[in-house]
């Protein structure tokens, strides 16, 4: 297996980063959402209630997963004994899995129960407790902060569900609005590729994906500073997390990563 830093390109295909015929291919990276747009979250539970339980059996998947883990633990210093985590858009738990062994508990949140039975099934299959380790189907944008017992995290992330969620502004405040003061989000998306040739390998191969993509061709760092800077916070930083295949050209994937100013009130 590969090691970090000298990464061999994962195959992304499984992530779905397909533009469909609702949503037009967006050359300057900046978030393009067209008349589909309030179909997106319905169409996304439908799609991974309907797929999820194969999501897997991709081991690209898995891969990518670990190498997003690494690049996580790197950007945020993960504490065992104290480190409370939310993983939004948490899929099968994929993410939450590497991250386990350096953190006290994970809650994952995903509008799909498929996704979420997933996930809660190999937290039991492992013998983890759910006090430790479990998953919600809930869409913390429209459910307010009080949501999760009205638990706060010491670092929230999100893997590789932006580009299926139409406002990335909102649920980029609303993740916000669940960590703790000096908190950090870390999110990962595909990186806006630099060449044309790459940029084309994100365009549509399957039929099957129409409607769930709300943004193609990856995020650009500006887009994403600006998202992070419009929720309030605040060391914003943006590095590659990994290498990529999608369809054959290589893409990258960013991890991003901001944090919740303590003010003197906290
Ligand atoms: C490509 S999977 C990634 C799963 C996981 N984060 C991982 O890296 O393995 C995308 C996930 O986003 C979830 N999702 C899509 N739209 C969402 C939304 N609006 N709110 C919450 N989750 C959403 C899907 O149900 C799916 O589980």
């Amino acid at each position: 297996m590969a090691e970090h830093g000298h990464d061999s390109d994962v195959d992304a295909q499984h992530h779905c980063t397909h533009s469909h015929n609702h949503v037009s291919p967006n050359p300057h990276g900046s978030p393009q959402i067209h008349e589909g747009q309030h179909g997106f979250k319905e169409f996304n539970k439908n799609y991974f209630d309907e797929h999820g339980h194969r999501y897997n059996d991709h081991p690209d998947a898995h891969e990518l997963a670990r190498r997003l883990g690494v690049a996580m633990i790197n950007a945020y210093t993960f504490n065992e004994d104290s480190t409370l985590v939310l993983d939004y858009a948490c899929g099968t738990g994929l993410i939450s899995r590497n991250l386990a062994a350096h953190a006290k508990c994970i809650v994952g949140a995903d509008i799909s129960q498929v996704m979420v039975d997933q996930y809660n099934q190999s937290v039991f299959n492992q013998g983890i407790p759910p006090e430790e380790m479990r998953a919600v189907c809930c869409d913390l944008t429209v459910a307010g902060p009080n949501q999760l017992d009205g638990m706060k995290f010491d670092v929230v992330v999100c893997a590789s569900a932006y580009h299926h969620i139409p406002s990335i502004e909102d649920v980029t405040k609303a993740l916000a609005s669940y960590l703790k003061p000096g908190g950090s989000l870390l999110v990962t998306d595909i990186m806006k590729p630099s060449s044309a040739e790459s940029a084309q390998a994100l365009l549509p191969t399957e039929e099957a994906h129409i409607n769930i993509i709300a943004h193609t061709g990856g995020f650009e760092e500006a887009v994403i500073k600006a998202v992070f800077e419009g929720a309030g916070l605040i060391n914003f930083s943006f590095v590659t997390a990994c290498k990529a295949k999608r369809n054959g050209h290589p893409v990258q994937f960013f991890l991003a990563s901001g944090t919740k100013e303590v003010t003197e009130e906290a």
